[in-house]
């Protein structure tokens, strides 16, 4: 075994001396695979008695100007951006093949480039031939954007130093390989190597790059976890097969909030911004039905409706199912602990599936009461009150917890044609929305007053 040999964990990133089934990092089984020292990378000599430089400390005030941004001029992108693209920055846009990523990609620098950036799109999993194809079928074959299909880092590392671009989108970190590192493309030492070169080599010459990155069947990118550590802002494009909608979510941003969206739609001509994604997640609800309930919600900066659907039935297992789309499965489990436990609404027996309508998902303990009362409606088979908007996160206490951006979320589901909405007691309303909003200080109340007595 080659000197200085070491066995890194693809998930966590954790070094271990020699291999060994399971990750003493992060617990994962099988994930170790070997990596030998990076020609370039860190020693791993000690640091020894030499003495080093004395930095210059400052102090936290700053004259500086905040980074200069570039708008794409695509709302939806330009907002998960964080206000547009920032200079010298690197970015990871993980998402699952074919969900889109090269397309919105390829829109995006024809977008720069007529913006005025200078913009390089090198693929490294398609031909010219076939990024000139799409580009033809999205209509961009004026756009001014470079363009190379090419694998060598190095190769294009020296394109990248002697065109000085502004922006260079690297297509995908996946198939890069970095000939100082004796791996094969895709594996572990190579995404790493590829993707610390990038950045270094954006922050250095002042280059935006932007890198795409694949996504594994648990849904996290593709290679270590340091990768994401490494760039200023990680973006996941995400989507249901068989639905149209598309979102972009920032899950890190160093130059933005993160959690705030973009919602697409893919059409035959490439991806298109859908402004108002409440209007979207609803279109397709039809009368009010037992089990379904619409969540006023705030994804990032925005307010967005959904609906939320749960079928509750008789189960045949003695470990009755709990299948979650689009919700987090243990806080599911939390909820209905809490009903049994306050309310005296058990689920024992039965099969639960929960389900967030049109391939959204959403985190936010604020859309707790909307699960709450979908379990229930599809429990009692009776339906919410028509046009009622439903939010307020839960305590294991059963009590409702007042949410953030009351206001926001009751002005969008006014605009939406909503007239009434359930909210936690001490919710702050502010002025503005003329909805009959009923205000409820815990779970067992919510289901006497909307469910009557049990
Ligand atoms: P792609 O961008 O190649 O996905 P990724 O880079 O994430 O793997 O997109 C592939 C899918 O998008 C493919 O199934 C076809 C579809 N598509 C459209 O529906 N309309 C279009 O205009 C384009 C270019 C692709
Ligand atoms: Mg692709």
């Amino acid at each position: 075994m080659a000197k200085g040999t070491r066995f890194v964990c693809a998930k966590c990133g954790t070094a271990h001396s020699k291999w060994q089934g399971q990750c003493e990092g992060c617990g994962a089984w099988d994930t170790l695979a070997e990596e030998k020292p990076l020609s370039s990378g860190p020693s791993s000599k000690s640091l020894g008695n030499r003495r080093g430089k004395a930095l210059h400390l400052t102090d936290l005030a700053t004259q500086e100007a905040p980074p200069p941004r570039t708008l794409s001029g695509v709302a939806e992108l330009d907002r998960v951006l964080g206000g547009g693209l920032v200079e010298a920055s690197a970015l990871l846009v993980g998402g699952d093949p074919g969900i889109g990523k090269s397309t919105l990609l390829l829109q995006a620098a024809a977008r720069f480039a007529r913006n005025g950036l200078k913009v390089i799109y090198v693929s490294g999993e398609e031909a010219s031939a076939q990024v000139q194809m799409r580009a033809q079928r999205l209509g961009l074959t004026q756009s001014p954007v470079h363009l190379a299909a090419e694998t060598n880092l190095r190769d294009i590392l020296t394109t990248l130093e002697e065109e000085k671009p502004d922006l260079a989108i690297i297509d995908s970190i996946q198939t890069m390989w970095a000939d100082n590192v004796e791996a094969a493309p895709g594996s572990v030492s190579q995404v790493r190597a590829a993707a610390h070169e990038l950045t270094s080599f954006a922050k250095r010459k002042g280059i935006a790059i932007v890198m795409v990155g694949h996504v594994t069947k648990d849904g996290q990118i593709a290679g270590p976890r340091v990768v994401e550590h490494m760039v200023d802002t990680v973006l996941y494009f995400e989507g249901e097969r068989g639905h149209q909608f598309r979102i972009l979510r920032a899950v890190k941003n160093r130059f933005g909030p993160a959690d705030e969206i973009g919602v697409f739609e893919m059409t035959g001509k490439g991806l298109a911004e859908v402004k108002n994604p409440s209007a979207l997640f609803l279109s397709e609800r039809g009368q009010p039905s037992p089990g379904s309930v619409v969540f006023a919600g705030i994804e990032g900066t925005r307010p967005v409706l959904c609906e939320f659907q749960a079928l509750v039935a008789p189960s045949p297992h003695s470990q009755p199912r709990r299948t979650v789309v689009g919700w987090d499965g243990g806080r599911l489990a939390m909820i209905l602990a809490v009903l049994e436990a306050r309310c005296g609404v058990p689920f024992t027996g039965l099969d639960v599936y929960l389900n967030v309508a049109g391939g959204m998902r959403i985190s936010e303990p604020a859309a707790d009461l909307a699960v709450a009362a979908a379990l229930i409606s599809a429990r009692e088979d009776a339906a919410l009150p028509k046009d009622c908007v439903v939010f307020g996160e839960i305590s294991l206490s059963g009590a409702l917890r007042p949410v953030g951006q009351t206001e926001n979320r009751l002005k969008e589901a006014q605009k939406l044609g909503f007239t009434s909405a359930i909210a936690p007691a001490q919710s702050k309303l502010g002025a503005g929305a003329a909805l009959e909003i009923k205000q409820m200080a815990d779970l067992a109340e919510f289901v006497t007053q909307v469910f009557g007595e049990r």
